[in-house]
Parts: C-alpha cells; structure tokens; sequence
C-alpha cells in the first residue's frame, strides 16, 4: 500500500496566516500540522509516501521532511500547480501509484485515538474483501455541510446517496479526508468532469466505485476524534485539543521520530542519533526520555 498526502490548496479561509505559509505548515500545538497526516500513515505500516503540495511551499516541505529517511520512510514530491480538485492527486501520483492501491489523506485532516479501524480497512483493502475496491469512512458531525455527506439507506445500510458539501444534508454523515482505493483510481479520476465550483470532486471518485458495488463506507465510531482545521477557530481547537492530551499524558501525539521507532521503521542507534541532531528543545528532551526508557 502506497501513501498519498496531499498539501495543495490556497488556504485562502485561513488568510492571512496563508499567505506567505500555507495551512500546513502551521502549527497544531507543538508541530507543525503535516506531522499528523503523515503520522497516521505510519502508524497504518506505510512507508511509501508521495507529498504533493503547491510549487511554492515545495521546497520549504523538503526543508521540513527531507527524503523521510529520519522518519524511516520513503518521501517523494510532486507538485500540483493548480486546486484542480482532491482527485488530481491520483493522476499525478499514477506513476508512483503503479500495481498497488493507495491511501490518500488530507494534509489538513487531523486524527487521533485507536486506528483499528484504518489497519483492518487496509488488511481488506489488499485482499479486496468483499469484492470492494475503494473504502472511505464514515464521521457523525454536527453540521456536515463543509464536507462530503454520505447518506445510508435504513432497511439495508448500504450507501444511497453522496454528495459534496450539500446546502441541506441528507444525514450527519461526513466523509473524512482519509481515503482507500485500488490501482484503477487514476485511470477513473482522469475521467472526472470539473463541478461547478471548476474542479474534480472527490465524491465522484467514490460514486465511480459506488455505482460498481465496489465501495465501502466504514464507520468511524464517536470515540475517535476528527479534527478540521479550516478557519482560525477550529485551528485553535485543534491544538488545544492535541495540547489537552499531550500535557496530560507527557506523551506526544504525532511526533514521526517515536512513531517511526515503534513502528520498528528504525532502531534505537539511529532514534539516537536523530535526537542529537536536534537542538535543545522539548521535542529533544522527548525523544531521550524513550531513549532513555528504551535503553
Ligand atoms: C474535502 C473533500 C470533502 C471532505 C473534506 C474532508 O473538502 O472535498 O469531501 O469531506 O475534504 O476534510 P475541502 O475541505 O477540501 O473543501
């Protein structure tokens, strides 16, 4: 399994803290906010990584991530010069997408608790199970209009309708910025006709699989927690949320160096080795804590 992150867009709700930085490299807390996608992909086992952003922000990415090899993940660059919509992203990762399915996540989607659900959506997702070849999850939110809505039929459960960001929803259901889908995915998103608002849409991406039976809707179940980080406020929310648990716990969410360790992706010489690389900083003193408790 591939992973696709995507950091295009203009950020332009986020102005004009976008303007020179775009949204995610800013920061949730204590990182910056591509540490957080980038994290539930490694903790999902993929190391295999495509980072698509803006020509501008490519370089200060690369400055930021390097090659993944800290990480102990493999991280390539590509760039989408225009916001020509979520599906673009498989199209230009085509290539790097080749025989295998892929994940995609948004760089600007936010989870954190038990990812059992994501693991076993992609165990099924490499042996096709049940036939499907897409799996997209499922969110209750209070007002799901700023997101695809996905609509379930109430005798059967299966998926009855999709839409993208409706004015009047036909459930509470949010589709999350965390995608699955098998190696037809460019091929199908290359067909897609721009909407009104003049891109691709990721709900026809989903209803090209739906219209095949070959789609699945997960649930998310309430304890996980799905952040936004659109507008400044659900911004502060975040890193207050991450902040929240971080000081409760002194354990850190999304810190890449950790996950990696864990993740057996690299050993301790080398968490070490990382760590001294680091200025003096609470993220360093983080890091030799498990060190130090791992020693
Ligand atoms: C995109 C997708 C939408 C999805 C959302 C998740 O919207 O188009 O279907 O629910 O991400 O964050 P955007 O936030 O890019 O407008």
């Amino acid at each position: 399994m591939k992973g696709i992150v995507l950091a295009g867009g203009a950020g332009s709700r986020l102005y004009p803290m976008t303007q020179v930085m775009t949204k995610q490299l800013q920061s949730v807390y204590d990182k910056p906010m591509i540490y957080y996608p980038l994290s539930i992909l490694m903790l999902g086992g993929i190391k295999d990584i495509l980072l698509i952003t803006t020509p501008d922000d490519q370089p200060l990415f690369q400055k930021l991530l390097g090659d993944g090899s800290k990480f102990g993940i493999k991280l390539s660059y590509k760039i989408q010069e225009k916001p020509n919509g979520l599906p673009e992203a498989f199209v230009l990762g085509e290539d790097f997408i080749g025989d295998d399915d892929v994940c995609l996540i948004l760089g600007d989607n936010l989870f954190y608790g038990d990812l059992n659900f994501f693991r076993d959506a992609i165990k099924a997702q490499k042996e096709k199970h049940g036939g499907l070849e897409g799996r997209v999850f499922a969110y209750y939110v209070a007002d799901p209009r700023a997101y695809g809505v996905v609509e379930f039929d109430k005798a059967t459960k299966k998926v009855k309708t999709l839409e993208e960001k409706p004015e009047h929803p036909k459930s509470n259901y949010a589709v999350p910025g965390l995608y699955l889908f098998d190696n037809t995915v460019a091929r199908r998103a290359k067909n897609l006709k721009p909407s009104p608002r003049g891109e691709t849409e990721i709900v026809d991406l989903m209803l090209s699989y739906h219209n095949e039976d070959k789609l699945g809707v997960a649930m998310m179940y309430r304890g996980l927690a799905w952040l936004d980080t659109g507008t400044p406020r659900s911004l502060l929310d975040a890193s207050t949320f991450i902040g929240a648990i971080e000081e409760r716990q002194g354990l850190k969410v999304a810190c890449l160096e950790e996950i990696s360790y864990r993740q057996k992706f690299i050993n301790l010489d080398e968490l070490k080795r990382i760590a001294n690389a680091l200025p003096k900083c609470s993220y360093r003193t983080y890091l030799e804590k498990i060190i130090a408790e791992e020693s």
